[in-house]
């Protein structure tokens, strides 16, 4: 495996965009193509001619793969001595126009790691990375981390607690889901503007339990974040989770996790949202 002796982290949490997207248009009418996360090998490959053309072969092949409905693709070469793997996610509340469009920004994006034999980048709308040897069973691995965006002065108990119990309930029932990918909203109850949206996603190649095990180090990254912002991410190599108090998917995009929560020994906390009203202030206020 290529040496991850270090990423150079790059993290970018963006709430700005969050607020963007909440004053235009209700979210996945973009490509979301904030730079969360990029990281470059150390490792130079010996052959970059042969290192280039493997890297435009593959980056081509995954393109037009995404280009065809799916969300999900990875593409290897190994005729010559650079060989290249690559690994290319889109967030499926996005449109194919979309999709490919954060590909693209991602493609470019890793562009600047040159020569590196190695390079990733997670982005809020899809994620992509490249090495000499396979790596398409990582899971959770060293760098895993949650970025949380700005903090607020307002103590906001109701959201936390909504949100604590949508991302644990997400983190046990994606694994089981086919495609290992979830979005789901939970509300406040009493208010209008209480609805909070989350989603995790792992990579299609890993196993349900790999899957499993990726999302809960996730959710332990990403749940305090909730304890005072109104957004967070959780970015690891073999899973993403998101949440925010801002819609960043469509209403109708949801999926019915309740039939695979069933063995959820880990904590259900959000069945107890149902009794605390007055978080609407808090929330609105943090909105405005
Ligand atoms: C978040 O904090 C950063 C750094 O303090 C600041 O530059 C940025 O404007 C803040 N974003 C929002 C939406 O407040
Ligand atoms: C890799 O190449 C870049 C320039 O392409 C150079 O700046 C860097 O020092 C090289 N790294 C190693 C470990 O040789
Ligand atoms: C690969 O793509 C880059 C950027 O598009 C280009 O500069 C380079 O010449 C290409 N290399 C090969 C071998 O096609
Ligand atoms: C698009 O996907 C379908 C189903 O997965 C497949 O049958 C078809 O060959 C693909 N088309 C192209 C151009 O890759
Ligand atoms: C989490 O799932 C449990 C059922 O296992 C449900 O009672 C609870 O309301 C869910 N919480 C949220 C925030 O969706
Ligand atoms: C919620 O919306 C309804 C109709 O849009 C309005 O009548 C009601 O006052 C609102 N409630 C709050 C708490 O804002
Ligand atoms: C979901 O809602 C959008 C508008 O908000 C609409 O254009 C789209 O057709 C809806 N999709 C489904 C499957 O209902």
């Amino acid at each position: 495996m290529t040496r991850w002796c270090r990423w150079f982290y790059t993290p970018m949490v963006a709430v700005a965009v969050v607020f963007m997207v909440f004053l235009t248009n209700p979210a996945s009418s973009q490509p979301q193509t904030n730079l969360l996360i990029q990281a470059c090998s150390q490792a130079n490959v010996t052959n970059t001619r042969d290192f280039y053309s493997n890297l435009n072969q593959t980056f081509g092949t995954i393109r037009s793969q995404l280009s065809n409905n799916t969300y999900f693709a990875t593409v290897e070469l190994t005729r010559n001595s650079e060989p290249v793997y690559v690994m290319a996610q889109c967030r499926k509340y996005m449109s194919t126009r979309d999709c490919l469009g954060c590909f693209d920004f991602a493609a470019s994006s890793i562009r600047s790691c040159a020569a590196a034999n190695g390079a990733r980048a997670v982005l809020d709308g899809c994620f992509l990375r490249y090495e000499s040897n396979s790596f398409y069973t990582d899971a959770s691995t060293p760098g895993n981390q949650g970025l949380c965006g700005n903090r607020t002065s307002s103590q906001q108990s109701v959201f936390e607690t909504a949100m604590d119990g949508l991302l644990s309930n997400l983190s046990i029932a994606t694994p089981k889901l086919n495609g290992f990918y979830a979005a789901a909203t939970t509300s406040v109850v009493g208010t209008n503007t209480s609805t909070t949206y989350a989603i995790a996603q792992c990579a299609e190649t890993l196993t349900p339990s790999g899957c499993r095990n990726c999302l809960q180090v996730a959710y332990n990254n990403v749940k305090s974040c909730a304890t005072n912002v109104i957004d967070g991410r959780a970015v690891d190599s073999g899973c993403f989770m998101r949440y925010s108090g801002t819609p960043f998917f469509r209403n109708n995009q949801t999926i019915d996790i309740t039939p695979f929560l069933q063995d959820g020994s880990s904590g259900n906390k959000g069945a107890t949202i149902g009794g605390v009203v007055g978080g609407i202030g808090v929330l609105i206020i943090l909105l405005m």
